[in-house]
């Protein structure tokens, strides 16, 4: 298993050249076995570019779809001209979604790891952090300050994130929407049906500690209407979905929440040891073996199926005032 490590951040990364077309899928760090972005290295923990990560960008945007009845989005947006998908993933689905349904609209996504082909008229991509300034001139330049900031799976990836609803406020015009839809990353279980010893339960309780040692929050969910709020939007819409960690047992009532937990359940699969991977390493003190035994109990134990655990999916839509004293 191959191995590398670094430490400090790329502090000497020119930010300007967040327009480069250049592709990020060759510059990769390999760790532990897994990939991770070499672009900003070290500030976010999940494996990406590698057939795993890939799978599991798939899998949510499935299950998301499969979540929203098959709509992209529920803010009540019109007349888009100008798009952004924040943390875009490295397939930019729902971007290219996006720019499927709103010919007329020019949709971009930003990531540390964009996709490595050239998007449509209408679709661009930037390789940039959510954590610096964002550099978005040269498509507000030709189409104006944006109407619709979208947002999904942003957990662990900052330290600051009123900075984030800031940068979301400032680039939007008077009127625009920010969506952000965000999983509770803690399996919860209202009838009790779990095992007392549960393997998905104890990789779910080494959340605290990892949150004190990154310094990170991971459970954003349950924060950002507060940090929407916060920082000035109105109309703040929430929506809550419960999401199965499996499939439940009766899709002949359920057929919705059965299918959602089928799905999750691959999520999980494909995504668990790329989440907590170089976390545990780094800050727990476990090796890569521990981990990836730990991991492999959880997929196992979720397998059997005989456990009701679920999360919370959270949706929050948001107006920016049309003026500064927060009217309509
Ligand atoms: C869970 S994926 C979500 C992808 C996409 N939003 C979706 O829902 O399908 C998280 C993405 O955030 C990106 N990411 C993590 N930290 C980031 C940062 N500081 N700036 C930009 N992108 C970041 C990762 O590269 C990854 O593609």
């Amino acid at each position: 298993m191959e191995q590398q490590s670094r430490d400090s951040l790329d502090e000497d990364v020119d930010y300007r050249s967040a327009w480069s077309l250049a592709s990020t899928h060759t510059d990769l760090v390999y760790e532990y076995g897994r990939r991770f972005p070499n672009y900003r290295y070290g500030s976010q923990p999940f494996a990406r570019g590698d057939e795993l990560a890939s799978r599991n960008e798939r899998v949510l945007h499935l299950l998301m779809l499969h979540l929203y009845d098959n709509k992209l989005y529920t803010a009540p947006i019109e007349d888009l001209r100008n798009v952004l998908d924040v943390r875009c993933g490295m397939h930019g689905l729902w971007a290219r979604n996006m720019a499927d349904l709103f010919p007329e609209a020019q949709v971009t996504g930003f990531d540390q790891f964009i996709p490595d082909t050239e998007g449509r008229e209408n679709l661009s991509f930037i390789l940039q952090s959510y954590n610096d300034s964002w550099i978005l001139d040269e498509i507000t330049e030709v189409h104006g300050k944006l109407d619709f900031v979208y947002a999904r799976g942003l957990m662990a990836g900052s330290q600051n994130y009123p900075e984030f609803y800031k940068q979301c406020f400032e680039h939007l015009k008077p009127g625009g929407y920010l969506e952000e839809t965000e999983v509770v990353p803690y399996c919860s279980c209202d009838d009790g049906v779990y095992r007392e010893d549960s393997a998905v339960r104890a990789v779910c309780n080494l959340r605290p500690a990892l949150e004190r040692a990154m310094g990170r929050d991971y459970n954003l969910a349950t924060n950002m209407k507060r940090l929407i709020e916060e920082a000035g939007f109105v109309e703040v819409q929430e929506r809550i979905d419960k999401v199965p960690w499996s499939p439940w047992p009766n899709p002949a009532t359920d057929l919705k929440g059965h299918e959602s937990g089928r799905i999750f359940q691959r999520y999980y699969e494909s995504g668990i040891q790329g989440w907590i991977l170089q976390p545990c390493i780094r800050h727990m003190n476990m090796t890569a073996d521990q981990v990836n035994d730990m991991c492999e109990k959880a997929i196992n134990e979720l397998a059997q199926l005989d456990e009701h655990w679920y999360s919370p999916c959270i949706t929050i839509t948001a107006r920016k005032p049309f003026s500064n004293t927060n009217q309509t």
